[in-house]
């Protein structure tokens, strides 16, 4: 977790190499100035410019932002133009044919290589294949699939026939698919048999089948299987269909469907502060822009760079920075379908080796469980590996500290690579403050400065600019291309989310909090202000969890807050009354694993509480309101000095101490 404290009296600064300044896209802070003063000079004038120079418009626009129904803005509207195209075609016609897109290795080591050329190939095969099924512009397609080539076509096929596709991460549950599956109205699923990932079969297409069997899921026709494992599903006639049959024999080319630079590219569902998860829905034109721009300008990207984001399709990292940006920018990209700690915790270093990786991109929760790893274990520690093929390094998530950034900096940047802290979210679509690595001298914990062209800044409650050095509010204060549209379904969720009364309307709340640095003017992000939680980089909303459990017959009542954690940076730890008496002793503990994996049911294993704590109540006002602060204090184990003197019943504290 950040630690405001330690954040304050961080002084270490890393300056970019000179080879690095001297190579970058985006070159000293001399560079980054002029883009900077460019954008505040003609702010239209620099995003047309940009998305001139940066996509392959079939109809060029003519306007840059309809700013006429805000919040709900509109870039490049009348300008015409297809995602996947831009992604693929464009590399066929500038000489990357037969550049390998895609090195995958799966979770037991082969390694497959895919060029730009055959890409295209199976993504046109992929779309005229949904083509087939009557799949056409504006449909909404679920894709629950494993980390795959065929996962990544996926989505650039729906991306080709202007289909919109909305990727459910494979870690969550049917419940959790089937209520997107609704939400979005999708006419078909495309899944796997199985995920291969630690050596195990894990079942997906067996959850759409439970999914799809809850009810509700009329508009699905089809669900569309991809092969990965090969051991027994259950079918259902007329409604599944192997990939491997729906591609076959389908022609090599597919005419891309060019759409409204606003056409919904995705909805991608994400955790807000109330039970039901939001669809952010993203346009093409505005949101590709800022995915080549920042595969640029953050990560620096090169023709010969071997680039690798860890993260999974299923989250927006995995969207932007592996399905979209890299492909977008002719870049040679590793995918991988396994874990880090499979078949030990070197594998990350092992792989970099082997395919001598030069950018590195991951989650600060995942550099700190390798930390321990290593230094429980000598034989994977990272300087067994030869990882002089790393130029550059990337954390995204959550807050990377102080430790963990010298860490990574140290042992696996060897001292000599840039690390860039990207502060970002599922809505902005793109990275809004982050180091440039040939620009931005860096100081551990801090994302230092927004991007050209981003209005980043810190208000209190009432909207009102607060000086460098005073913490407040995270706010976005004009819109930026690459910019949630609105909330599928839900426009007036999408305003009174983002853009709230009590902020005039027009600025972007982003929901975390921040601070600058007095000097420096360097952001520091000091986590959600809202109710939202993240656990290892994993977005949960506490609401959605207490909802969760209080649907378990046993339980009246909960409530969830997020407890410091040293490696997953927050952990999820519930307090819950049954509508029994309170369990002590074993009956505790076996109640405790009952409703964790029912949480599991409901929401997917990453929403488990690590902790549950029992009560006869939750601490309350006398207008029965849970005092959630003391909860906050609990939680992390520490004696209650606050005033208690609105609490109805203090004896309930000592009771909601003891952690099963
Ligand atoms: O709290 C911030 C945290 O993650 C939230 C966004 O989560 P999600 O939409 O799932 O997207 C994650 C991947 C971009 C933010 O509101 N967060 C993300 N990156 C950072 C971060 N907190 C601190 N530093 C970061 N670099």
């Amino acid at each position: 977790m950040a630690d405001i404290e330690t954040f304050k009296q961080e002084n270490r600064v890393f300056a970019p190499p000179a080879e690095f300044v001297k190579n970058a896209a985006v070159s000293g802070m001399d560079g980054y100035n002029a883009l900077c003063a460019e954008a505040e000079r003609d702010y239209e004038g620099f995003w047309a410019r940009l998305a001139r120079e940066n996509l392959q418009w079939k109809k060029p626009f003519t306007k840059t932002l309809n700013e006429a129904d805000a919040p709900f803005y509109k870039w490049f509207e009348d300008g015409k133009i297809n995602v996947s195209y831009n992604c693929l075609d464009v590399n066929l016609e500038n000489g990357n044919a037969d550049k390998t897109a895609v090195i995958f290795e799966s979770d037991d080591a082969k390694v497959t290589r895919v060029t730009y050329r055959e890409l295209h190939k199976k993504v046109c095969h992929f779309a005229n294949g949904l083509k087939s099924l009557g799949v056409k512009k504006g449909d909404r397609v679920v894709i629950y699939m494993p980390m795959s080539v065929e996962g990544v076509a996926a989505m650039q096929a729906c991306a080709r026939i202007g289909a919109t596709h909305s990727v459910v991460f494979g870690g969550f549950s049917a419940k959790s698919l089937q209520e997107r599956v609704i939400d979005a109205g999708a006419v078909a699923v495309i899944t796997a048999d199985y995920q291969v990932r630690g050596g195990k079969q894990l079942p997906l297409k067996s959850i759409v089948d439970e999914a799809l069997a809850m009810g509700g899921c009329d508009t699905i026709r089809n669900v569309v299987v991809y092969k990965r494992a090969g051991a027994d599903i259950n079918w259902v006639e007329g409604r599944d269909l192997w990939l491997h049959d729906v591609v076959a024999n389908q022609p090599d080319a597919c005419e891309p469907e060019w759409v409204d630079a606003e056409h919904p590219l995705f909805i991608l569902y994400t955790s807000g502060s109330t039970g039901k998860p939001k669809g952010v829905q993203h346009a093409s034109g505005g949101y590709l822009l800022w995915a080549v721009l920042t595969m640029k300008w953050t990560f620096d990207i090169k023709p010969d760079d071997v680039y690798w984001c860890t993260a999974d399709i299923g989250w927006i990292t995995g969207h932007t920075y592996i399905a979209y940006g890299p492909l977008a920018v002719g870049a040679t990209q590793i995918v991988f379908e396994g874990v880090p700690t499979y078949p030990n915790a070197g594998r990350f270093w092992d792989m970099v080796q082997r395919h001598k990786a030069t950018i590195f991109y991951t989650a600060p929760t995942a550099i700190r469980s390798l930390i321990k790893a290593a230094e429980a274990d000598e034989k994977i520690h990272p300087k067994q590996y030869d990882l002089s093929s790393l130029r550059l390094l990337g954390s995204v998530g959550e807050p990377i500290n102080p430790e963990a950034w010298m860490w990574y900096y140290k042992n696996i940047g060897q001292e000599k690579c840039p690390i860039v802290d990207t502060f970002w979210q599922t809505e902005t679509g793109g990275h809004m403050i982050s180091p440039l690595p040939g620009a931005t001298p860096q100081v551990p914990g801090s994302c230092t400065l927004p991007l050209p062209g981003i209005t980043a800044a810190i208000v209190d409650e009432t909207g009102n600019d607060l000086p460098n050095g005073t913490g407040g509010i995270l706010v976005v204060k004009r819109p930026w291309p690459s910019m949630i549209r609105t909330i599928w379904n839900d426009p007036e969720r999408f305003k009174k989310s983002y853009f709230p009364e009590e902020f005039g309307g027009k600025v972007y709340l982003a929901g975390d909090g921040a601070i600058r640095n007095k000097d420096t003017g360097y952001f520091t992000i000091t986590g959600r202000i809202d109710d939202v939680l993240n656990v290892s980089g994993h977005r949960m909303g506490t609401m959605e969890i207490e909802s969760a459990l209080v649907a378990n017959p046993i339980v009246a009542e909960a409530a969830v807050v997020g407890k410091p954690d040293e490696t997953t940076g927050e952990s999820i730890c519930a307090f819950v009354v049954l509508k029994r008496p309170r369990p002590t002793g074993d009956e505790a503990k076996a109640i405790a694993k009952e409703l964790r994996d029912w949480v599991a049911k409901e929401i997917g294993p990453i929403a488990k509480p690590k902790e549950i704590r029992f009560g006869d109540n939750l601490p309350k006002t006398r207008s029965g309101k849970i005092m959630r602060r003391l909860l906050r204090v609990l939680a992390k184990g520490e004696d209650i000095t606050q005033d208690i003197s609105t609490l109805e019943n203090p004896a309930i504290l000592d009771q909601l101490k003891e952690a099963q």
